[in-house]
């Protein structure tokens, strides 16, 4: 019923109970971490997933996980830094469901830690390789595959580190910065066709990865909230944003950060800070300082 407004009548509450429904979703780095979490997430969601890694053997125990709960969900082995790879993998997902709606383009890694000009050129090749490449690659070949079916939804991983300076990991930070500035160009690219395409920017998150790397000590200095995020509440915020009720968010970048970057903390006379101890304070231990997310 029309209100006095002219408004159209609100549509009732939104739910998650089968938001992806009838959507074929592609997620890279799926074997483990937050990608094996966001295909539970997203098949949960009633999407069925094609589960993309290197690791076939890993990638298979994800996917069998999912199949045993009624979900549909089928491993492709892909590397997403060679583009006949994931060119493969799309082509997969055609072939078996007749259409793509949905990308989670969520591989990456890292390098070990070093100060910018004693990083091996390799380390940072690869870094820039399994970020900026793989993010253009998967985007490459994943938006004409869309655009047969009239449009969808795309996700690219970055991190609080594609927003902010990190010490020691430049060939990371540059990667994610990367994989924010594709995804803002091809939001822009595609706007008109029915494309979106949005960016999470995570950290700390608890996984195979970080694990023992980050310390509960480590999250209280660090993170507002004063603790280290889960694989899931990243999951949720990919399956938000590939879904129909984020339908005018495109060309964004979300921060899943426990307010980390929302600014900074200091200690003031009857002001508890934000994150303990407060950054003011320098006698924190220097590993400490060394965040690697
Ligand atoms: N954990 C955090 O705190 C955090 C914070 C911000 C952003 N992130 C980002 O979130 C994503 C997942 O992180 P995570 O912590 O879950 O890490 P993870 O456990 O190391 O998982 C990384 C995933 O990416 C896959 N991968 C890496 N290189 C690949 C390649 N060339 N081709 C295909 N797949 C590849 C890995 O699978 P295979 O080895 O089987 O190929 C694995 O499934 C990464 O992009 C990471 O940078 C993580």
């Amino acid at each position: 019923m029309e209100d006095s407004s002219g408004l159209p009548p609100l549509r009732g509450p939104a739910t998650v109970k089968g938001m992806l429904a009838g959507k074929v979703a592609i997620i890279t780095g799926a074997s483990r971490g937050i990608g094996a979490a966001a295909a539970t997430a997203f098949a949960q969601a009633g999407a069925k997933v094609v589960l993309a890694a290197r690791d076939e053997e890993a990638l298979r125990r994800v996917a069998d996980g999912i199949d045993g709960t009624g979900s549909v969900a089928v491993s492709v082995p892909t590397d997403v830094t060679d583009p006949r790879s994931v060119e493969k993998l799309v082509e997969f997902a055609l072939e078996k469901f007749h259409r793509l709606d949905l990308a989670f383009n969520n591989a990456g890694g890292g390098h070990m830690p070093a100060p910018l000009a004693e990083l091996d050129v390799e380390q940072f090749d690869q870094a820039l390789g399994a970020n900026a490449r793989g993010t253009f690659l998967s985007m490459k070949y994943e938006i004409p595959a869309m655009l047969k079916t009239g449009g969808g939804s795309i996700v690219n991983m970055s991190s609080t580190a594609g927003l902010q300076g990190v010490n020691g990991i430049a060939g990371y930070v540059a990667g994610k910065h990367a994989v924010i500035g594709l995804t803002k160009a091809a939001a822009m690219d595609y706007a008109k066709k029915n494309v979106r395409v949005n960016a999470v920017a995570p950290g700390p998150i608890l996984t195979e990865r970080t694990v023992g790397v980050i310390s509960p000590d480590q999250a209280m200095f660090a993170v507002p909230v004063g603790r280290i995020g889960n694989r899931e509440e990243v999951a949720a915020v990919a399956v938000w944003l590939c879904s129909d009720l984020s339908s005018f968010v495109t060309g964004a970048v979300v921060p899943v950060d426990g307010g980390r970057l929302a600014g900074v903390s200091f200690s003031r006379p009857g002001v508890t800070p934000a994150v303990t101890p407060s950054i003011s304070d320098q006698r924190k231990p220097s590993k400490v300082r060394e965040n690697r997310w």
